[in-house]
């Protein structure tokens, strides 16, 4: 049975992967910081099949003794301050998570599991202001967030930590996933909450910012496989993870409405406390690599992403008695 360390479990990732490897006959062994409430909805129905244990990404003792006492075959770090919006009010925060984080983890790596194989949650903001279209594992980056540029140092380290002790250590760039479980915040799940609230007449509106921002959307079901298989490889590598398809904010809207049956120009408005300091305008990545060393290919397309985010939101909001404060 192979072991597996899954930092971030408690997060939208976490709780797929965790599922995923449960299901190939691991033991998965999940990292969890102290909270003073319970985090663990997206994993409930899994907490008698995986170990949680303490630790924390900003705490470098408490990753060494998780790393002694579980020597796990596979270390997959998606743990993060993950929202981009909030990386600007929490920059120094969000380089101490998403960046130098990464260094403790591969450090009690290296010196607690050396032959654990390692895999980083990389991401396409790192490609920001994007320097060629579509993007590749080889297109320079320019990341436009505190968020990008922490994740840029992750991803650095990594292949630094590969070159300079010979670690099977891997990036995955993935671009943007969603799913039923993503955070209320993400503009995504924003979306199919608020056009459940609105059909069930729990509200009235939806304040959004840039509606013309486009991204690649898959779910992230599809992508925590591909997680799975880079670490399958041989030999590590960086991956591109995306579907190829861009899709603006407004094309998530009208489709998000348009599967409950409403007028989203009746609800919709635009409110520039959304808006961010400096845009990701455009994300459109090709998975060839992937296809071509993992065999992986996204199986969700854009349209039944959102409608399953939609119908799991309306079917949540009927069975809710306290609707979640709004983001
Ligand atoms: P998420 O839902 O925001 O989950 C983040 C996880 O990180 C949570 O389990 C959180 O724990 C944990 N965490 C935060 N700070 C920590 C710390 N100091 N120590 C230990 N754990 C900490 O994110 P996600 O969407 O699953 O994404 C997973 C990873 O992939 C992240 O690194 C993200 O940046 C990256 N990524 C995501 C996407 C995407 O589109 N989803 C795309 C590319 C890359 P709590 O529950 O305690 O807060
Ligand atoms: N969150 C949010 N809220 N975004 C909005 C809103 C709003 O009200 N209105 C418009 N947007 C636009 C943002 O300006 C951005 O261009 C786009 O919607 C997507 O925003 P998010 O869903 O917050 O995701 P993100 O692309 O910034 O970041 C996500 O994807 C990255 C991969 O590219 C996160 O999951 C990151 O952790 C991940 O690395």
């Amino acid at each position: 049975m192979k072991t597996a360390l899954i930092t971030g479990i408690t997060g939208q990732d976490g709780s797929y992967l965790a599922e995923f490897l449960i299901g190939k006959g691991y033991r998965v062994i999940g990292l969890t910081r102290r909270s003073s409430t319970t985090v663990t909805s997206r994993i409930s129905h899994l907490l008698e099949k995986i170990e949680l244990v303490p630790g924390d990404l900003l705490d470098q003792s408490s990753l060494m003794d998780v790393l002694s006492s579980y020597n796990p075959d596979e270390v997959y770090n998606l743990a993060a301050q993950s929202f981009v919006q909030t990386s600007w009010n929490q920059p120094v925060l969000t380089a101490e998570f998403t960046a130098v984080g990464v260094t403790r983890l591969l450090e009690a790596v290296r010196r607690c599991a050396p032959k654990a194989r390692f895999y980083q949650a990389s991401s396409s903001e790192m490609f920001g202001k994007v320097q060629a279209v579509p993007q590749i594992e080889s297109t320079p980056f320019y990341p436009r967030s505190p968020y990008g540029v922490a994740k840029l140092y992750g991803h650095w380290i990594t292949v630094n930590y590969r070159e300079s002790f010979n670690m099977h250590a891997t990036s995955g760039i993935l671009f943007n996933h969603e799913s039923p479980r993503r955070g209320l915040e993400f503009v995504t799940r924003k979306i199919s909450y608020h056009v459940a609230m609105i059909k069930h007449g729990r509200t009235n509106e939806l304040r959004l910012g840039n509606l013309d921002a486009r991204r690649d959307w898959g779910f992230a079901g599809d992508y925590v496989e591909a997680m799975y298989l880079m670490l399958q490889q041989d030999r590590p590598d960086d991956y591109v993870i995306a579907t190829n398809e861009t899709h603006s904010v407004r094309e998530f809207v009208e489709l998000a409405f348009a599967r409950a049956d409403l007028d989203w120009q009746k609800y919709v408005k635009l409110d520039d406390k959304f808006n961010r300091p400096a845009e990701v305008d455009l994300l459109i990545g090709d998975p060839a690599r992937a296809k071509k060393d993992l065999g992986w290919v996204p199986k969700t397309d854009f349209k039944s992403l959102v409608n399953m985010m939609v119908d799991a939101d309306l079917n949540l909001v009927a069975s809710e008695p306290h609707p979640h404060a709004h983001p």
